[in-house]
């Protein structure tokens, strides 16, 4: 069936990925982000690529401005949105995310700002008994690490809000999918130390794309992480705070 998917950060490699691949199944996009002029040069590469109707719509996460009214303009504009998958976010060095404004802007950019939007997609989901919801944590969320604690606290934060939201809409069938991705070789993380087992943004996409298609909850990117952060969250407390991590 076909449907129209909003992707909120479309400018993300990781994004790019799941919408070459929901293009490629011929689905209706609605590209979402504060770069209108990448994103028209995305949405053009797709409707060459996959002759498949995309649309571009402003967003950016840090202006407070009611997201059910802005969710209503946009359907009023482009048709019902079926789907959303929220890749935006932010992550500033590790100093800068200490201090008193950056550290609220990672908030802003990371929970807060996808917290509101969704808690209103959410309300059209449930009321209509369709739709479905991707969201985009981070295996930073799975522990506090000294290196980017404000980061993994607004990605723990989101993985939690995501999983009650997956309880909340279980009941009208309109599944949550939580990613956890890894190390991916992004914008984000160009040029950072201590990387390891970088993923290819693209193949994230696409398994995103094939875990939602396949009802799944919860994945990490590559899979292999699960064990990974299995083991990191296992570590003694009295041991893992003396950790450099
Ligand atoms: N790369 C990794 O290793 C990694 C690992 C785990 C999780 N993640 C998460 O994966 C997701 C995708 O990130 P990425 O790695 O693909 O990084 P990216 O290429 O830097 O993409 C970040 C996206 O967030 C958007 N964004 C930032 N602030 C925004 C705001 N105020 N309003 C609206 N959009 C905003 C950016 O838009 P602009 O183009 O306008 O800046 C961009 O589209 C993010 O949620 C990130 O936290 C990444």
């Amino acid at each position: 069936m076909m449907t129209q998917i909003l992707i909120v950060g479309a400018t993300s490699a990781m994004a790019r990925g799941c919408a070459f691949a929901w293009a490629a199944q011929r689905q209706r996009l609605l590209l979402a982000g504060r770069d209108r002029d990448e994103l028209e040069r995305l949405a053009a590469d797709l409707r060459v690529r996959y002759h498949t109707t995309v649309a571009v719509t402003d967003i950016d996460l840090d202006d407070p401005c009611p997201r059910d009214a802005w969710l209503e303009a946009l359907e009023t504009e482009h048709g019902h949105v079926d789907g959303l998958l929220l890749a935006a976010g932010w992550m500033p060095d590790g100093d800068a995310m200490r201090r008193g404004e950056p550290a609220l802007r990672v908030l802003q950019r990371n929970l807060t700002g996808p917290v509101a939007l969704l808690n209103a997609f959410a309300d059209r989901c449930e009321q209509r008994k369709h739709g479905f919801i991707v969201g985009i944590a981070s295996v930073a969320g799975d522990r506090g690490r000294q290196s980017n604690y404000v980061y993994g606290a607004a990605k723990g934060g989101l993985a939690i809000y995501l999983a009650g939201l997956r309880n909340r809409l279980a009941a009208v069938g309109v599944p949550v999918l939580t990613v956890k991705p890894g190390f991916v070789d992004t914008r984000m993380t160009f040029g950072l130390p201590g990387l390891f087992l970088v993923a290819d943004p693209f193949r994230v996409g696409e398994v995103i794309v094939k875990a939602q298609a396949a009802g799944r909850n919860e994945i990490y990117v590559p899979g292999f992480w699960r064990l990974i952060l299995l083991i990191i969250r296992n570590v003694p407390e009295f041991i893992f705070k003396r950790l450099k991590l």
